[in-house]
């Protein structure tokens, strides 16, 4: 019998697997390619491969640590590059007792240990090492909430190994699928929740003759109610998604169908990926501004999380097998993905913009070119066929890995709106 938890991976899994039937175009693709091999379609300039030659230098003691009240512009923590970094994780799969199988790469035999002796170095700033005492100090008495897919769960998890190193939590509430999770440590009086959430608005799959057809209906203008229900109660949310847009689905708003993403069906306009991801985060983001009940919540968009399939995707034998992480000109900021996360962004910023910011607080973890760069980071290969049943993992991050730093940057970014 499987566990809940490889259940609902599986589910996803297999939700993921389907949108691989609408990407018959890619069977040319041998180069390099970055999430579901679908984005080399939108994406003119293919990567050059270099010599990554900013890696190895560590120009830490030439710029300023984060402070409190850092003004200095050419601090940007969403930009940067890798450094090695020989402290390696802070935890192992010994110290954290809650890494999920499914991304114990150690465990499951990866050898080379090189991919968690790395550091994120931000343009003009020393990024610090997750503290969790410092976190601790921060939350007492809050309640986090990530709202989203796997990959929110991932972090999430990340997250709980970080802060267990500090305080062992106890684990106090999980549906049965183990899609709604709450975590709770008593010494500082800090809950941290996981609320599954697909598209963030309501998404339903339709069902053809008795079994799922793999085709969403989106309706634009309805609230996913799972999060949407819990956040009055919330002090924190971290907000994401964008994966399971990337199935074929029908854009619903004020009764009408406005579009589709890979419907090919005459007299349906196809919009995009892109444009579905932007209408979904607007009305996650109207939501929470509208909302009587979401004041004095603070609200952070954590963007796109790339995948790194090369020579295929999840069904056509796709993998992502590198050692080490790419370089900053190794990557392309002109990608799909890099767009996916701008959309994002302006999405978050036009929601700062329309709220009251005296009520309603936003604010952005961008980690997608941080994380463009680290094909290395991925279950992928690694580890045996228990989960993927033959399939590669090169979307959700090994457990420790290079998502350890999405808490860093998590961190930096709360220390200086506390400041
Ligand atoms: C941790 O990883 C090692 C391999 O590095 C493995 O032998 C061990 O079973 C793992 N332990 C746990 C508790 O996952
Ligand atoms: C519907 O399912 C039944 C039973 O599984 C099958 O016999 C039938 O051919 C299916 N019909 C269509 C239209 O797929
Ligand atoms: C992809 O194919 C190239 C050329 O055959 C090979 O060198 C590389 O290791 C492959 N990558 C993966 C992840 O299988």
């Amino acid at each position: 019998m499987k566990s809940s938890a490889s259940l609902c991976e599986d589910r996803e899994r297999c939700l993921i697997t389907n949108m691989g039937r609408f990407t018959p175009l890619l069977f040319g693709c041998t180069s390099v390619t970055f999430i579901f091999s679908i984005f080399i379609l939108f994406s003119p300039l293919p990567l050059a491969p270099t010599i990554p030659k900013q890696l190895h230098q560590d120009d830490d003691h030439t710029t300023p640590l984060i402070k409190p009240h850092q003004s200095d512009e050419r601090c940007d923590l969403f930009k940067g590059h890798w450094v090695p970094d020989e402290k390696g994780s802070p935890y192992t799969n010994w110290s954290c007792t809650t890494i999920p199988d499914s991304k114990n790469c150690f465990k499951h035999g990866r050898k080379d240990t090189d991919f968690v002796n790395w550091r994120w170095k931000p343009q003009g700033c020393h990024l610090p090492r997750f503290d969790p005492a410092t976190f601790f100090r921060l939350f007492q008495g809050k309640k986090l909430a990530f709202v989203g897919d796997s990959v929110s769960r991932n972090h999430m998890e990340s997250l709980l190994c970080l802060l267990s190193q500090e305080e062992v939590p106890r684990d106090i509430y999980k549906d049965s699928e183990d899609r709604f999770r709450t975590w709770y440590f008593p010494r500082h009086d800090f809950t941290l929740m996981i609320l599954w959430s697909k598209f963030l608005v309501e998404g339903e799959e339709r069902m053809s003759n008795g079994t799922a057809s793999g085709v969403y209906d989106l309706y634009l203008d309805k609230i996913d109610n799972s999060w949407a229900q819990k956040v009055p109660e919330i002090d924190f949310a971290i907000i994401s998604n964008a994966h399971w847009f990337f199935r074929p689905m029908y854009l619903h708003k004020g009764g009408k169908v406005m579009g589709c993403v890979y419907c090919n069906e005459e007299g349906v306009e196809e919009v995009g990926v892109g444009f579905a991801l932007r209408m979904a985060f607007r009305a996650a983001f109207e939501y929470i501004n509208g909302c009587e009940k979401c004041k004095g919540m603070v609200t952070l968009l954590r963007t796109f999380s790339p995948a790194h399939f090369e020579n295929g995707s999840w069904n056509t034998g796709g993998g992502c097998s590198r050692t080490s992480p790419l370089g900053k000109g190794e990557v392309d900021l002109a990608s799909f993905e890099r767009q996916l996360g701008n959309i994002q962004v302006e999405e978050m910023e036009r929601a700062k913009r329309g709220g009251d910011i005296r009520v309603v607080k936003f604010g952005a973890l961008d980690v997608t070119t941080a994380m463009l760069m680290r094909p290395d980071g991925h279950p992928g290969a690694h580890w045996g066929n228990k989960w993927m049943k033959g399939y590669n993992d090169c979307v959700h991050w090994c457990l420790p890995g290079p998502i350890d730093a999405w808490n860093d940057i998590l961190l930096a970014v709360l220390v200086r709106e506390a400041g």
